[in-house]
């Protein structure tokens, strides 16, 4: 067995049980360990010795004005950036810095970019379909028949992302919302350890924002999610009154803590939630 295939096997031993979300998921070790990453473009210091703990399970939704690194921190784990110091491991002893682009989404790092990016032309569950084997071409994927197993994880995430009754809608006529969540689905096919989501929720409708909410908390637990946003109240609905937020500003963390903490901090009502 390769090293990361052991340390994912360690990982699934580790976590087992923590399928609700509804557990704690401190101490039952760490998703991502980001160390000390600095980046910068020109000279503009863009992440500035930034260090983060996720937790194996856990949903951490990160806030921050505009600038203050957010994205690029998500480059850097998914390897499209290189940060010019620090580490970024991702469970135990995955050293992500010594990854590629690809071979870091294989590990299991799976990433939602605001713009949704689902083949249009093909229904919702050939989309699916298309992310189980995305190592094939279209039209070889397309012809090679699905195992049961492979149709009933399909199932299992069209229930989760709410579309099982728009399996053969052609994926171009869903609404914003919901290509977001084929988006998600995607994703989810290749069942991902961590997810990273990049403002999941801008132009969303409410009632899409609220669903989007749902799903993640779903997912919490089974997978470990980041959620950069700037909508509150979907911060809000996502922590509940007890998980943690992170406050970038600056490209390193300005503040850690319960959302309303965070919101009581004067440092940050200063930078970004007093505008
Ligand atoms: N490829 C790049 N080249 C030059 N500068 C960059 C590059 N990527 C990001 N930056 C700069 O780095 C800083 C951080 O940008 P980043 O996109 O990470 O912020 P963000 O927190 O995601 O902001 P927003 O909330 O607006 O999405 C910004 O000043 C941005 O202009
Ligand atoms: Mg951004």
């Amino acid at each position: 067995m390769q090293a990361g295939a052991r340390a994912m096997a360690a990982h699934r031993a580790r976590t087992s049980g923590a399928g609700s979300g509804t557990e704690p998921y401190f101490g039952q070790g760490v998703a991502l360990y980001v160390q000390d990453i600095s980046v910068a473009f020109d000279g503009f210091k863009a992440l500035n010795a930034l260090t983060l703990t996720i937790g194996v399970g856990e949903l951490r939704c990160i806030i921050g004005p505009n600038g203050a690194g957010k994205t690029t921190m998500m480059d850097c784990i998914t390897g499209k950036t290189r940060p010019d110091s620090g580490r970024i491991y991702f469970g135990s002893n995955i050293d992500l810095l010594r990854l590629t682009e690809p071979e870091i989404a294989q590990a299991g790092v799976g990433r939602k970019f605001q713009k949704p990016t689902v083949y249009e032309p093909l229904d919702v569950f050939e989309n699916l379909e298309l992310a189980l084997k995305a190592d094939r071409s279209v039209r070889a994927a397309l012809r090679h028949r699905l195992t049961p197993a492979q149709r009933d994880r399909i199932d299992e995430v069209l229930a989760l992302i709410h579309l099982q009754h728009e399996a053969q809608r052609t994926a171009g006529l869903l609404s914003h919302g919901q290509k977001q969540w084929l988006e998600i689905g995607m994703l989810l096919m290749q069942d991902p350890k961590l997810l990273l989501l990049d403002e999941p929720v801008a132009g969303m409708t409410d009632e899409e924002t609220e669903r989007t909410a749902e799903l993640f908390l779903s997912l919490e637990g089974r997978h470990s999610l980041v959620v950069v946003e700037h909508d509150m109240g979907f911060v809000g609905l996502l922590t509940q009154g007890r998980k943690k937020v992170t406050v970038l500003h600056e490209g390193s963390v300005l503040a850690e803590g319960l959302l309303s903490e965070v919101q009581a901090d004067e440092k940050v009502v200063e930078v970004y939630l007093g505008r």
